[in-house]
């Protein structure tokens, strides 16, 4: 019903906007556009998950292979990477086609010029998603994991990916994870992403740090330079539209800033979960969604 809702109306249209690029190519390419301009780098993620027919996985194959043509005809490769989820590309089906299609994908990102991220999906599929990104790896070793600092088995995985060459996206996690595997308290999941980040920055990878939180960002600044990095060593990512002050705050003193600008129709499932993480959002939605 909100779906419906939302793609009727103009003000709630806003709301997705704020978040998501638009839905064509070429969308995506104008707001990296102005990112990149703004001093900013950029990840790409084609929307759309939990794919269960093996035609809509070879659709996303193909968005992904059309994106990172015309990020290299816009000279943006350097830039500008893309996200993937492996649910998308029929992880729910079969290991082996979702595995097959990204390495598709990753081909044609080395063609462009460009590197691949495999976003962490729900707990059930992390080993299913290390067990691919390990295969990938060997082909493409710039292919990124994304490490979920809420899950309380990160710190090992982190560890296990922190060597040479190896780069990693640690994010606090966005799925409703059960006790038995995450940590649920805002104070745990903080203090196990500065676990988390203190492997990987004393390891010999690149560590991506994924967050908005003000706790997180001064405490991870601190490390970086405790740990002997200098600020081109490291990354700050944020999602599109969240705290774009501290962005430029980021840019402006030096560091590396990635912003992750999700596209396409399938922007639903994202959307839900930015509205979730923040009752702000949700309150915002609703009042455009009634026209107040
Ligand atoms: P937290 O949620 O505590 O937010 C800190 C502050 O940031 C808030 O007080 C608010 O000011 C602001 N903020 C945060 N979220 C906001 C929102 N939606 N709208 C407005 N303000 C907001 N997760 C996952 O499970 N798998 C993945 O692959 C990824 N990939 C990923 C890539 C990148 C680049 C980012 C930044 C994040 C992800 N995530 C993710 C999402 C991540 O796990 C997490 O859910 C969100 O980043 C929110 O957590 P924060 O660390 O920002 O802290």
């Amino acid at each position: 019903m909100i779906r419906r809702a939302v793609t009727a109306a103009a003000p709630t249209r806003a709301v997705v906007d704020r978040f998501v690029a638009g839905e064509t190519t070429a969308d995506a390419l104008r707001v990296a556009t102005e990112l990149v301009g703004a001093g900013c780098r950029v990840t790409l993620d084609h929307l759309g998950e939990d794919v269960t027919v093996p035609a809509e996985a070879a659709l996303t194959v193909d968005a992904y292979t059309e994106l990172l043509g015309a990020l290299a005809d816009a000279g943006l490769a350097d830039r500008v990477e893309v996200s993937l989820k492996l649910s998308s590309l029929g992880q729910a089906l079969d290991e082996e086609l979702a595995a097959g299609n990204a390495a598709r994908i990753c081909a044609a990102a080395h063609a462009a010029g460009t590197t691949v991220t495999l976003d962490a999906e729900d707990h059930t599929t992390t080993d299913s998603t290390l067990r691919v990104l390990a295969r990938l790896r060997e082909r493409w070793p710039s292919v990124g994991a994304v490490l979920q600092a809420y899950l309380r088995r990160s710190e090992d995985d982190c560890r296990a990916l922190a060597g040479p060459g190896s780069r990693v996206r640690l994010c606090k996690g966005a799925y409703a994870e059960p006790d038995v595997v995450a940590f649920s308290t805002a104070a745990e999941i903080r203090d196990n992403f500065m676990r988390c980040a203190e492997v990987l920055l004393t390891g010999r990878g690149y560590p991506m740090f994924a967050t908005h939180d003000p706790v997180l960002i001064a405490l991870v600044t601190d490390r970086i330079r405790a740990a002997g990095r200098g600020v081109g060593e490291v990354e700050f990512q944020m999602l599109h539209g969240v705290r774009p002050d501290e962005q430029r705050r980021l840019v402006d003193t030096g560091h590396i800033v990635r912003i992750y600008v999700p596209y396409g129709t399938q922007w639903y499932g994202y959307l839900m979960r930015r509205l979730a993480e923040r009752p702000a959002n949700a309150a915002f939605f609703l009042r455009a969604l009634i026209g107040r």
